[in-house]
């Protein structure tokens, strides 16, 4: 066969076997979407099936906020026995929060879902405790992480939608031995698995980038030309590519929704990457401070094949679209849910697992002095620390890139010691303190990128 017949065939096939993709459907085919997000030429599309885009979008439907009530009167605590976290609301308003609650959750069950009618301040059923501190993490969300969502905010609806297990969570994969012993482990790998797309990629790439780790190590490119530098190895890149299948499906979108074409590692894309590399953190910190500690409390019914506790990721709170329930601010109408939320240290009964993200310091262009935003984090931070001696703190300072790379590194420096000084004031021993090398940040807001990061880590 001539080259120029054989690259026909092969054209051939290939079209046959894209006809073959759509299987069952009729003739008339409904067309594709695409709506470009960048230069032309250059694969910056989002493609979209109509036909599989409808049933998720009818998905996202949420219930209307419930009316305003007065704003007076007094508070939960002062009219209630037991209300830890919300006794600063009207009590008016503590009443409309609970209403909204039994909808979100177990509109079928209603208040007994969570309560013995007998006595409403008993915390006897589990699903109590959990909702207390459901309540701060939405909180949690909402207050520390506008960098994610851009100031839109989630509701207990966001995950829940309706029922008590919100749809999408994830277990630890128990290791997968293969049955002839002798290659042991697979490493997670070679199964077509739901999590990634129906790929063989490695399927749980949500333990080791989405448990809260300080530093997921996600990157996988090198930064110099040549080979050599770069310490990641390809089974490593294969769970990155996990990863991002995994965000992908999460969100109805593909690569180029984050990614510029021209390279996967580069910053200068769409701004949507630094809402994603907040999500990651944010996930990490939810499941690490919010979900583990709260381990212990759940029935074993509810808990996965190795004993943990249901776990958050992107598609808890996105379920198959870019904008979780098509970007309604719902958080707004609840002063509940918007409280400021303090460190996100766990109850004492709650076996405290600190880690990732304690605190973020800003500082001012060209300073290395701490100013009240930085004292009141460095304070925070500090009293989480002393409460929980076995955690161990690192310090990172960053840089923006505008000026002098030198000079700015040497700055992010100075300003990691003035931040581990104010630390040992505060109490914490120097033994606790490890410092990092200074980096340059990536992505983000300005103001953002100058800035000294407390992370836990046991
Ligand atoms: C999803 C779980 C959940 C549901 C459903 C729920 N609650 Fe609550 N309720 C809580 C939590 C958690 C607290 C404690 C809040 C705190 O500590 O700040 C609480 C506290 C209360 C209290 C204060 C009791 C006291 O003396 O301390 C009252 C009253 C109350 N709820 C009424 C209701 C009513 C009425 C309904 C149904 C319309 C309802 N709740 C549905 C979780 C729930
Ligand atoms: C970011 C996602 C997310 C948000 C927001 C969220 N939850 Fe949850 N919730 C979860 C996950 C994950 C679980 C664990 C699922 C399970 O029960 O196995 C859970 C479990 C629960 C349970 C236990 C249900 C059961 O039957 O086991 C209750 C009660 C609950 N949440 C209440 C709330 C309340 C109240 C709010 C809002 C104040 C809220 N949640 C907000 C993710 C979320
Ligand atoms: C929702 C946004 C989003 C989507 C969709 C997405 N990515 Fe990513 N990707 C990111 C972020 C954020 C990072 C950096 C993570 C970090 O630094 O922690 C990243 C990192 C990467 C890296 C590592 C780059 C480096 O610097 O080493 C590769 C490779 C990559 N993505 C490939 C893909 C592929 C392939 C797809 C499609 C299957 C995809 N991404 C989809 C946001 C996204
Ligand atoms: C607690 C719920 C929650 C979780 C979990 C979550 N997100 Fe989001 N995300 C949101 C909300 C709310 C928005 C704001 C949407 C809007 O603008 O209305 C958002 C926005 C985004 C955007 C910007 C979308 C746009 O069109 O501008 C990206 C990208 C994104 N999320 C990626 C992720 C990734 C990746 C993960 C998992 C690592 C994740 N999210 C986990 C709630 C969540």
């Amino acid at each position: 066969m001539s080259r120029i017949l054989r690259i026909a065939s092969a054209l051939a096939f290939g079209a046959l076997a894209l006809a073959g993709c759509e299987r069952g459907v009729p003739v008339e085919r409904p067309p594709m979407n695409s709506q470009q997000t960048g230069y032309r030429g250059t694969g910056m599309v989002q493609i979209t099936n109509p036909r599989i885009v409808a049933p998720v979008l009818a998905r996202q439907t949420f219930p209307e906020p419930l009316p305003a009530v007065p704003a007076d009167g007094p508070t939960a605590r002062q009219v209630y026995q037991n209300v830890q976290v919300l006794g600063d609301l009207p009590v008016a308003e503590f009443t409309r929060t609970m209403l909204a609650i039994t909808a979100w959750i177990a509109p079928a069950e209603g208040c007994n879902y969570c309560h013995n009618p007998q006595n409403l301040a008993e915390d006897a059923k589990y699903t109590k405790v959990v909702a207390r501190r459901m309540i701060e993490m939405t909180q949690r969300v909402n207050v520390d992480y506008t960098k994610h969502h851009n100031g839109t905010g989630v509701t207990c609806w966001t995950c829940h939608r309706g029922n008590a297990v919100p749809a999408g969570v994830w277990f630890t994969a128990l290791p997968n031995k293969r049955s002839a012993g002798l290659i042991g482990d697979d490493a997670g790998q070679n199964i077509a698995a739901a999590t990634v797309g129906w790929t063989s990629l490695p399927y749980d790439p949500f333990t080791p980038y989405l448990s809260g780790k300080a530093d997921p190590d996600i990157r996988v490119y090198g930064p110099t030309a040549l080979p050599g530098a770069n310490r990641h190895s390809i089974k490593q890149a294969e769970h990155t590519y996990g990863l991002m299948m995994h965000m992908s499906g999460a969100l109805g979108v593909n690569c180029t929704f984050c990614h510029n074409t021209n390279s996967f590692a580069s910053w200068d894309g769409p701004v949507q990457r630094v809402n994603a590399w907040y999500g990651i953190r944010m996930v990490g910190d939810l499941n690490a401070n919010y979900m583990k500690p709260l381990t212990d409390k759940f029935p074993a019914s509810r808990r996965g094949p190795g004993g943990d506790v249901a776990k958050i990721n992107c598609t808890t709170c996105h379920q198959g679209v870019n904008k979780p329930v098509n970007g309604a601010k719902m958080a707004k109408d609840y002063p509940a849910l918007l409280k400021v939320a303090m460190v996100a240290a766990a109850p004492a009964d709650m076996a405290p697992d600190i880690n990732g993200l304690l605190a973020k310091v800003l500082f001012d262009t060209g300073k290395a002095t701490l100013g009240p935003q930085g004292e009141d984090a460095v304070k925070n931070a500090a009293a989480v620390l002393v409460k929980s001696p076995a955690v161990k703190v690192a310090i990172s300072g960053f840089a923006d890139k505008t000026g002098k790379p030198d000079a700015n590194l040497e700055l992010a420096k100075q300003r990691a010691f003035a931040v581990r000084d104010a630390l040992k004031s505060a109490g914490v021993a120097e033994a606790r303190i490890t410092l990092k090398k200074p980096e340059f940040a990536i992505g983000g807001v300005e103001s953002d990128a100058r800035r000294v990061e407390i992370n836990a880590a046991k």
